[in-house]
């Protein structure tokens, strides 16, 4: 490939998140012949490491962690020796000053091109103060060749995430930022756009004249884990929804851009968010449901209750569950109900959206014929199964005209036969090709937070009584079922 030559500095080198994703990630772009010819990863984080001893812990998270299991000998043997450690203590700023040296050592063996890429895998709190440290010991001039990445949570409100948006104005431009959302890099989410935008079946019907309603559904059999700490302070909106539930919201109600360029892709996107309706104080106890889950059985085993957990105040008021029904006030979506849900420690773990069309005009078949009678829906598995199923009505083989539901299913595994990168492999070559489209804009992460602040409010400032309302296991709390089944409709699931 023909990419510059790269240098990753990597804060967060020794967390949880490099551990997991982002060093197996770089690894297998490595190993399928899309790193750079000459490249750098720089761990940094407090502890004291040697390069060796460094590499030696990568050897092993990316042993643990990699979608390709262990690694092979004689290609780890090459790429450790791009991997170095930097000590940096981001509370101390002067220890910045090794990690200049480092950089700048790098930049000068590689040449005028090479481009470094920050990726601040930290906690929230330090992003103001990386970049303020990187601005300071001037390792962020060159626009063209430097850029910076940023996980979520991007802020905790609108106030915050204003207030960094503002900062890293003042530091990078735009097209520097790149605002992490993993959920845009999945394989499935990103063919939502090929889906729509590349056949034509779909978009005349794409539309409130033939969709009655649309869910979006997130849901984890996992509980907050060791990660209660952070999750306290967050709950299933700040963590889910605000991010990756509309992001998802908008793929599907976004207008056809007129090109794949990434800032066309994110106006259409935009313009969902904004116009999405706001939803009122005295509307949010039947537009928006929460819940937190109370111990129970996962495959035979007892899990604590959510105010159990490492962490976790006894007393807690953080949601692990949210269900927020939203309008879009445009005219292809004019009266048409988006029904998100998000929660931890539910019955399955998957992610589907659902459109479910409108019913024929006219039924000319008997009651009897029809009994198992269905709506036209598409299904759009993003996770764990892969796939997209049309479910149409069809008769039934024999001499009676009985019809049930039928899928027509594409799905990835029989389709393509093949492992598919994680998201974080695309969009760490995203970043490195500069390509922003699978990235959040600073307009898009605000109008985003606007959104969810009316409900962030009410429930901060009011304490929930009924918490907790649900048991490991299930579907979440009965509000969440009455808020779809007031206009009608239930929550859909995979068989
Ligand atoms: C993260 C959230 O952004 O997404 C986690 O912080 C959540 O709480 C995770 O578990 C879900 O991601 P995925 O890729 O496992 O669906």
């Amino acid at each position: 490939n023909n990419l510059h030559p790269t240098i990753f500095v990597i804060f967060g080198g020794t967390g949880d998140l490099n551990k997991r994703k982002l060093a197996p990630a770089l690894y297998n772009l490595y190993t399928e012949g899309y790193m750079p010819e000459k490249f750098s990863i720089i761990g940094t984080g407090r502890t004291t490491f040697t390069n060796e001893k460094y590499r030696d812990v990568i050897l092993e998270n990316i042993n643990e962690f990699s979608r390709n299991g262990k690694v092979k000998k004689e290609k780890w043997d090459t790429f450790e020796s791009n991997i170095l450690y930097c000590a940096t203590d981001i509370t101390t700023p002067k220890t910045f000053e090794s990690l200049k040296a480092t950089v700048e050592g790098l930049q000068k063996e590689y040449g005028k091109e090479t481009q470094v890429i920050y990726y601040l895998a930290v906690a929230p709190n330090f992003f103001p103060l990386i970049a303020e440290c990187l601005c300071k010991y001037k390792l962020t001039e060159d626009e063209d060749n430097c850029r910076i990445v940023i996980e979520k949570p991007f802020g905790h409100d609108l106030e915050s995430s204003k207030e960094l948006n503002l900062l890293l104005s003042k530091i990078f431009t735009e097209k520097q930022i790149y605002r992490i959302d993993h959920y845009l890099g999945k394989e499935t989410v990103q063919n939502m756009m090929a889906f729509r935008f590349a056949n034509s079946l779909f978009e005349p019907l794409w539309n409130r004249t033939y969709i009655e309603h649309i869910q979006i559904s997130v849901t984890e059999q996992l509980g907050v884990g060791d990660r209660g700490g952070y999750y306290e302070g967050a709950g299933a909106l700040r963590d889910m929804i605000q991010n990756h539930l509309l992001q998802l919201l908008c793929l599907v109600g976004m207008e056809a851009p007129i090109s794949f360029d990434a800032d066309e892709i994110r106006n259409r996107k935009v313009e969902v968010l904004q116009a999405m309706r706001p939803i009122k104080p005295e509307d949010i106890s039947t537009h928006a449901v929460r819940g937190q889950y109370t111990k129970g059985w996962v495959e035979g085993k007892e899990v604590p209750g959510y105010r159990s957990e490492k962490g976790v105040d006894k007393d807690s008021n953080t949601e692990t569950f949210a269900a927020i029904k939203f309008f879009i006030d445009n005219w292809r979506w004019q009266g048409i109900p988006f029904y998100l849900r998000t929660g931890k420690r539910l019955n399955q773990t998957s992610s589907i959206i659902t459109i479910q069309f409108k019913d024929v005009p006219h039924h000319i078949f008997s009651a009897r014929s029809t009994e198992t009678w269905q709506q036209n829906r598409l299904i759009i598995s993003i996770q764990p199964e892969m796939s997209i199923r049309l479910q149409v009505q069809a008769k039934r083989p024999g001499l009676k005209m009985v019809l049930n539901p039928v899928d027509m299913v594409f799905d990835y595994k029989g389709t393509y036969n093949t492992d598919t990168p994680e998201a974080y492999e695309t969009l760490l070559l995203d970043a490195m090709n500069g390509d922003q489209t699978l990235f959040m804009r600073g307009d898009q992460v605000d109008a985003a937070w606007e959104l969810v602040m009316p409900i962030l409010n009410a429930w901060e400032n009011k304490k929930s009584l009924s918490f907790p309302n649900y048991s490991a296991d299930s579907w979440g709390p009965e509000d969440a079922e009455a808020l779809i089944a007031r206009d009608g409709f239930h929550w859909f699931t995979l068989p």
